[in-house]
């Protein structure tokens, strides 16, 4: 991999796609030339890039001749129909959409818990599921401690999770309800303002939603675990940023809250906020704009065996998805 690398950011007007050019900055990626690309709607608009503007242009097949790394976050069927067309060009594709992530020949990474899986790529890495990504930051450290069975777990998930167009609805609908306006809808199919949505993408046969089954699928391939069993419940809440998690974890070994402590403080990407005595816990507020996961509320599960339960709160938008696909890229300059 060329160490001045061209770099695309395909969607680079969207919620993540923005926070990928400001991590790609923050964390002095050494990105020989940037290239900013999304919709014909787009085309002209300028983003700053280390003190320039840059304009953005629009995704096309040929889009991709001479960039080295393509980072995507324009949605599932655009991944689907470009990510194959930019491999095949020579750019190593990381891509935030769930369209490779369960496919074999796709390393699926979190760079904490499985950075090596990074080389196995054949042009395309899958970055995870913002929730999943969230939870085995937390989770990943107690496992290699503990061997976790099986979770319960609960999100508490930010409406950028859904998009630009889903913070835009938030404000609206909260100025519509306080000046007694009717609530109009355009992103969810209820009023998002003073509730909480308990869908989060679409039912499957089973029950559980897509996102509710992507913890399990998804932690199995992340943390090399195919007999981890997670049942979930996934919750949309009138939150801007960051999403959280209540989780209840049953391990193979004993699990003190003491140890547990021990093992989270010494891991990479979490903050531990666990003084609940001093009304110190995460909170998304102030997980925002934050690299680092917080882990708090840690307590014996008291309905099962071997079990913990933590509270963890994380930006989706950046451990979720843009700083998980910068590092991803990190681990590639690495090789
Ligand atoms: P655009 O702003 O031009 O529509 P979000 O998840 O925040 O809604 O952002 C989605 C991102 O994906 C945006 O950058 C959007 O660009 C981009 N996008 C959506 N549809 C296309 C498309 N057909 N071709 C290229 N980019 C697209």
């Amino acid at each position: 991999m060329n160490k001045n690398p061209s770099v695309a950011v395909v969607g680079a007007t969207g919620a993540v796609g923005v926070e990928m050019i400001k991590t790609l900055e923050k964390r002095n990626f050494p990105v020989g030339k940037l290239t900013l690309l999304a919709s014909s709607r787009s085309v002209g608009r300028k983003l700053p890039f280390r003190g320039k503007e840059i304009s953005v242009t629009e995704l096309t097949r040929d889009s991709f001749k001479g960039i080295d790394i393509a980072l995507f976050s324009a949605g599932g069927n655009i991944s689907r129909e470009y990510a194959p067309i930019a491999a095949a060009a020579g750019c190593v594709v990381v891509d935030n959409s769930s369209a490779f992530r369960m496919d074999d020949a796709v390393p699926l990474v979190i760079p904490e818990i499985n950075a090596g899986d990074v080389k196995l790529h054949k042009g395309i890495i899958a970055n995870p599921n913002c929730t999943t990504a969230i939870t085995l930051m937390a989770l990943y450290p107690l496992h290699k401690a503990f061997h976790v069975n099986r979770i319960f777990a609960s999100s508490y998930q930010a409406v950028s999770g859904t998009g630009a167009k889903a913070i835009e609805e938030l404000k609206r609908q909260v100025g519509e309800v306080v000046s007694g306006k009717p609530v109009t809808k355009e992103v969810y199919p209820h009023q998002i303002a003073f509730n909480v949505l308990p869908q989060v993408d679409t039912f499957l046969p089973n029950g559980y939603t897509k996102e509710e089954m992507k913890m399990e699928n998804e932690g199995r391939k992340i943390m090399h675990h195919p007999n981890f069993h997670a049942s979930v419940t996934c919750v949309r809440v009138p939150v801007y940023r960051s999403h959280s998690v209540a989780v209840s974890a049953e391990f193979q070994k004993p699990a003190s809250v003491e140890s547990a402590r021990a093992a989270l403080k010494n891991a990479p990407g979490v903050d531990l906020v666990d003084e609940p005595e001093n009304t110190k816990y995460p909170m998304p507020l102030f997980a925002s704009e934050k690299y680092n996961c917080e882990v708090g509320r840690i307590r014996k599960d008291c309905a099962l065996e071997n079990g913990l339960a933590f509270w963890v709160s994380g930006d989706q938008l950046l451990k979720g998805a843009a700083l998980n696909a910068v590092q991803i890229a990190e681990e590639l300059l690495k090789d």
